[in-house]
């Protein structure tokens, strides 16, 4: 039987051709006003050498660290987002769910010195998975992730718990995904109980929209 956390990673298979079509047109206002340069920006300010992309994609953040001369690696649990990432110009993107990674199942390399995970966090037991990213982290390595801001998604309902994307605003036959929300102390406990320490706590904002178009938090292996 399908664990919810299994139909989510399904729910990308069904719908990964829309999805890259959605990436590469730049059909999601938030990633192109704002979010993408958000990560892309907390990313370069650390200065890595090496970057493990988790739950990259088509792989657009693969490509936008490579032209900037850095050696990024991407991990997804999806073979037609893989495809995509390899095709588009990525040589270092494995197949890999999250649940082999948590059990150190795949090589994915080591030694990372960052790991981003960008809105690729969705599933409710995020702690082994980053447990397993902390031990391909160098000492002191670091853990960037950026995902919907728990207060502006929240809809008066802040509690921890399943919700579901229905991806309405897209357009085409996209199947619903169930992602599992958190509240900002949830993220916090999480990254503590996997090893990780918050060095900093962004809220990137369109000048000119009120709400927070996503969280984005850096934290160190401790
Ligand atoms: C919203 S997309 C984000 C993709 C990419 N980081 C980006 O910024 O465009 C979420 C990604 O997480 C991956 N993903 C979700 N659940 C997964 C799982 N259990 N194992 C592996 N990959 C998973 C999906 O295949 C998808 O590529």
């Amino acid at each position: 039987m399908l664990t919810v956390s299994d139909q989510v990673l399904q729910s990308w298979q069904h719908n990964a051709n829309l999805w890259i079509d959605a990436v590469r047109n730049g059909a999601i206002e938030s990633r192109r006003q704002v979010t993408d340069q958000a990560i892309l920006l907390a990313l370069l300010a650390r200065q890595p050498e090496r970057v493990l992309d988790l739950g990259c994609g088509e792989g657009w953040l693969l490509r936008a660290l490579a032209d900037r001369g850095i050696d990024a690696v991407g991990v997804d649990g999806d073979a037609t987002l893989v495809e995509a990432a390899h095709t588009a110009g990525s040589p270092a993107v494995h197949l890999a769910s999250y649940q082999q990674l948590a059990d150190d199942a795949v090589d994915i390399g080591c030694g990372y010195d960052l790991v981003c995970a960008n809105f690729a966090l969705l599933q409710q037991d995020i702690i082994p998975l980053l447990s397993a990213m902390n031990r391909r982290l160098q000492p002191g390595g670091t853990l960037v992730i950026q995902t919907l801001h728990p207060w502006a998604v929240a809809a008066g309902d802040y509690q921890d718990g399943w919700r579901e994307e229905s991806f309405s605003g897209f357009g085409g036959n996209w199947q619903p995904m169930p992602w599992y929300f958190r509240t900002l102390s949830s993220w916090l406990n999480a990254l503590q109980i996997a090893g990780f320490s918050l060095l900093e706590l962004h809220e990137p904002q369109h000048p000119q929209n009120p709400a927070p178009q996503s969280l984005l938090l850096i934290a160190q292996r401790t």
